[in-house]
Parts: structure tokens; C-alpha cells; sequence
């Protein structure tokens, strides 16, 4: 990994720490998962063997304080990764991003930034950990509720968002909101889903059998996410000379000379136009 910016590697280093302290109990098998070429994982072996010991350390003291923070950062792994590729690019101010419901238009979304079909799964797997706001799914409440949505779970749900355009939140997994494991498919098994994207991948004939395996193997599931978000802190990364390590996280270096102006302005115009 050597001169990629050193916000992205930081991210790739935290998310590598979260995926395995979260997993890697149940992950072992199948090896490393694939690396594009000019990244190891083995960069900080020489240079700072400490590196990974030291970010494990302090993210599960900082977790152990503050939970959401594991869900932030995956977050924010994912958001960074969609937007121009893992560069960093969302520590970058200004940004923001639209959430896409539609699993059909996610999965050729994704296939354009070479993810398929079991990364998306795996990776709303996420959604095990965290919150959601009430904008964020009240359309499935009001003006009447979602017919693919439990009607138990819908009630549920109205106690926190009672109406349209209430300031509060509630947690992504019904079932074990706290903790990194498979049962976030188990409530869309339930349809116990908050999110139109999330539900959808158990009515999508293409989604359905992965997320009923991950619902009954949680093994299964590591074991996927893991390499899911290895591939995505993939997309679009930048090795040897490429990019900028900044002096700033949030803004770009000035530019060097006339033509060395690197390609952090398509950040913003990237931001309006893909589909998060
Ligand atoms: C596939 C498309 C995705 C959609 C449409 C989506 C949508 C959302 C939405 C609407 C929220 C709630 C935001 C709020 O109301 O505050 C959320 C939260 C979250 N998402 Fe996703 N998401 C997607 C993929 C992912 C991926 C790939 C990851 C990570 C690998 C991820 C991780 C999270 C986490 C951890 C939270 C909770 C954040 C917190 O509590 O701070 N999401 N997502």
C-alpha cells in the first residue's frame, strides 16, 4: 500500500480491525480473500508491526465506551468506498449522500464498481449494528403501512416514529441491536426489515437463498462478510504514486504546479450523481 493516502489507509486499517473483531472466531476458513495488486497485507509488518495491534486496541476500548462508534465506522468505510472509490474521499467536507431502495437498481449499481449479487447481502449484514432515523423508512409507515412489513413490527415501530417527519431513531436490528451477528437476517426472514433495500433481498428470488443461509449460518455469514468488505475496500483504490497522502484529512493539498491538480474535485459531482 505504499503512498496511498493515509486517511484511506487508516480506514482500511479500521475496517480490517472491525471485520476482525467482529468475526474472526467464525471466519477461518478459505483463506485470505483476493487483493487488487500493489496492496498486502502484510504493509505494516516491517514498517510498524505494531500498527493493527494498536487500532484493535483502541477501537475496542472506544467501542466498549461508545457501541455506535463500530456502526459509524462501518458506515463510513462503506459511504467512503462508494463515493469516487476507498480513497478517503468522504473525510472530505461536504459530502452527503441519497439512500437507493431498489434491490434490482442496487445490484446493477454495484456490478458497475465490481460487486455482486452475495457482496450486497453480505454487506447490508451491517445492518445488524446501528440506527436509523425515522426518515429513513416512516414511507413504509404512512400513510399506511407496507404490506411487506410485519405488522406486529409496524406497530412497534409507530411507538418511536408516530407520525411523518419525527426528529428520532431506533435500532436497525430488532432482535440483538448491539451486537455483530447473523440476526439481522433472521428478522427479514420475520420481515422484521427496516429498510425497503434490506426487505427486498428476501422478496428478490436472486437475493433470498443467501440471506435464508445466513439467517441459519452465522459461520456462513462472517465467512462472506468478510471478503465482501475486504472487496469492496477495494473499489477504485489507489496504489504506488497515485493520489495524495494530505496534510488536512478534510481538504485537498493545493495543487503543486500548474497541471498537478489531483482529482478530488469530481468528489462533490460524484456525490450527486451515484446512488447510495
Ligand atoms: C446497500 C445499500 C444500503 C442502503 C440503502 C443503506 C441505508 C442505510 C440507512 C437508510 C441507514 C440509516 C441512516 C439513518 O437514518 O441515520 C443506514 C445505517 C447504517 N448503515 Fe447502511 N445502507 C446500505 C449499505 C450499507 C453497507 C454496505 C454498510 C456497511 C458495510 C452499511 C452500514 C450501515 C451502518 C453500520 C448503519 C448504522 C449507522 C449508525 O448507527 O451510525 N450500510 N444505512
Amino acid at each position: 500500500m505504499a503512498s496511498f493516502p493515509s486517511a484511506a489507509r487508516l480506514l482500511l486499517l479500521v475496517a480490517a480491525a472491525l471485520v476482525l473483531s467482529s468475526v474472526s472466531a467464525a471466519a477461518g476458513a478459505g483463506g485470505s480473500p483476493p487483493l487488487a495488486k500493489g496492496l498486502s497485507f502484510e504493509f505494516y509488518r516491517a514498517r510498524c508491526p505494531q500498527a493493527e495491534a494498536i487500532v484493535f486496541a483502541f477501537l475496542k476500548d472506544a467501542i466498549r465506551k461508545d457501541v455506535g462508534l463500530a456502526a459509524a465506522l462501518l458506515r463510513i468505510h462503506f459511504h467512503d468506498c462508494f463515493v469516487q472509490g476507498c480513497d478517503g474521499s468522504v473525510l472530505l467536507d461536504r459530502t452527503n449522500g441519497v439512500d437507493s431502495e431498489k434491490v434490482p437498481v442496487l445490484l446493477s449499481f454495484l456490478a458497475k464498481i465490481g460487486l455482486n449479487a452475495d457482496d450486497l447481502v453480505a454487506l447490508s449484514g451491517a445492518h445488524t449494528l446501528g440506527i436509523a432515523h425515522c426518515g429513513s423508512f416512516e414511507e413504509r409507515l404512512f400513510p399506511k403501512d407496507d404490506p411487506t412489513m410485519d405488522k406486529f413490527f409496524a406497530g412497534h415501530l409507530k411507538l418511536t416514529c408516530p407520525r411523518l417527519k419525527v426528529d428520532n431513531f431506533t435500532a436497525n436490528d430488532i432482535r440483538t441491536p448491539d451486537v455483530f451477528d447473523n440476526k439481522f437476517y433472521v428478522d427479514l426472514l420475520n420481515r422484521q426489515g427496516l429498510f425497503t433495500s434490506d426487505q427486498d433481498l428476501h422478496t428478490d428470488a436472486k437475493t433470498k437463498p443467501m440471506v435464508t443461509r445466513f439467517a441459519v449460518d452465522q459461520a456462513a455469514f462472517f465467512d462472506q462478510f468478510v471478503k465482501s468488505m475486504v472487496k469492496m475496500g477495494q473499489i477504485n483504490v489507489l496504489t504506488g504514486n497515485q493520489g495524495q497522502i494530505r496534510t488536512d484529512c478534510s481538504v485537498p493539498n493545493a495543487a503543486r504546479s500548474a497541471g498537478d491538480e489531483l482529482p478530488w474535485s469530481v468528489v462533490e459531482t460524484a456525490v450527486e450523481t451515484l446512488v447510495l
